[in-house]
């Protein structure tokens, strides 16, 4: 399997790529990291189980990433808040040994406070109880994070992963997703939808913004053939949801059928308070507390 969202093949590319293809790609990151840097700091974690923890053996904030790839948001994280903790989740091995690399390129990350898991999260084995089991002492998450993976799953399958991730949460917890959403207006998802596939088009092209020219030289030849196959994924591969609740999804004759909404699928299995802090067209950031 290749896609773009399995990113096996394009795994030494994707850090260069990220945001030729992602308009607002590290100010959307940014946004996470903030969300989740703040609840750390208010957070006295005392999430059930953690007083027997010994210290320096994940006392610290404890972070679920899901699809990590090449460590955006938890190289980010471990870097903000000293104490954390993140379990780094991802289907392509390739992409975890860059991150491995990465890690040690930095240097002065404690070895410790990354786990690397390989492992596909739509397999139905990974239950909410096996998510946590990957912790230290099995302790709940105090977050969960995710970065453009989720907008490929099917509406069925985003159900599911929301509740095995509110279940993997510990009370309080939040989940974090950075992803693409539609919007309530057809019209305005389709704007979004073209924003995107103008960004693509006009950064993967000898018309790049000066900031990108460094990386199209570097692609060169390559260049012409990730434009296509980029625009192919946005088109073919990619399923928003939108975040508010639309008139179709809420209507009772058309649950079956229709696209739920993110914010009611959060709230279905659980969670308290949903928001969205950042929203630049499609790309937004969709935050939940258990
Ligand atoms: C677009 S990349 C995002 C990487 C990073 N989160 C970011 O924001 O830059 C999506 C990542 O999800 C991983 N992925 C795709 N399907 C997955 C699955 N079913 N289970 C776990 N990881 C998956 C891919 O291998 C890839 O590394």
């Amino acid at each position: 399997m290749n896609n773009y969202f399995y990113a096996e093949d394009d795994a030494e590319i994707y850090d260069d790529t990220a945001e030729l293809t992602q308009p607002e790609y590290l100010a959307i990151h940014r946004v996470a990291a903030q969300l989740l840097h703040r609840g750390f700091a208010a957070w006295p974690h005392e999430s059930a189980g953690t007083q027997s923890v010994p210290p320096n053996h994940g006392n610290g904030p404890l972070v679920f990433d899901i699809g990590c790839g090449t460590g955006m948001e938890a190289l980010a994280l471990l870097r903000l808040s000293p104490q954390a903790t993140i379990i780094a989740f991802d289907k392509s091995e390739h992409m975890l040994s860059i991150l491995s690399r990465k890690i040690h390129e930095a240097g002065g990350i404690e070895e410790g406070r990354l786990k690397r898991v390989v492992g596909d999260i739509l397999d139905p084995r990974w239950t909410g109880e096996a998510l946590r089991n990957l912790a230290p002492y099995a302790r709940p998450f105090d977050a969960v994070i995710s970065g453009f993976l989720i907008h490929h799953f099917s509406s069925k399958q985003r159900a599911d992963l929301y509740r095995r991730v509110f279940e993997s949460l510990s009370v309080g917890g939040v989940f974090v997703n950075i992803d693409l959403f539609d919007f309530q207006s057809p019209t305005l998802s389709q704007y979004a939808e073209e924003v995107g596939e103008d960004w693509v088009s006009q950064q993967l092209s000898c018309n790049a913004d000066p900031a990108y020219q460094p990386v199209i030289q570097r692609l060169s030849a390559q260049v012409g053939t990730l434009r296509t196959k980029w625009l192919q994924h946005l088109r073919e591969e990619n399923v928003p949801a939108p975040i508010e609740p639309t008139e179709a999804s809420v209507a009772p004759a058309a649950q079956g059928n229709a696209i739920r909404s993110n914010s009611q699928m959060l709230i279905d299995v659980g969670f308290i308070e949903v928001g969205c802090p950042y929203r630049f067209w499609q790309a937004g950031v969709l935050w939940a507390k258990r």
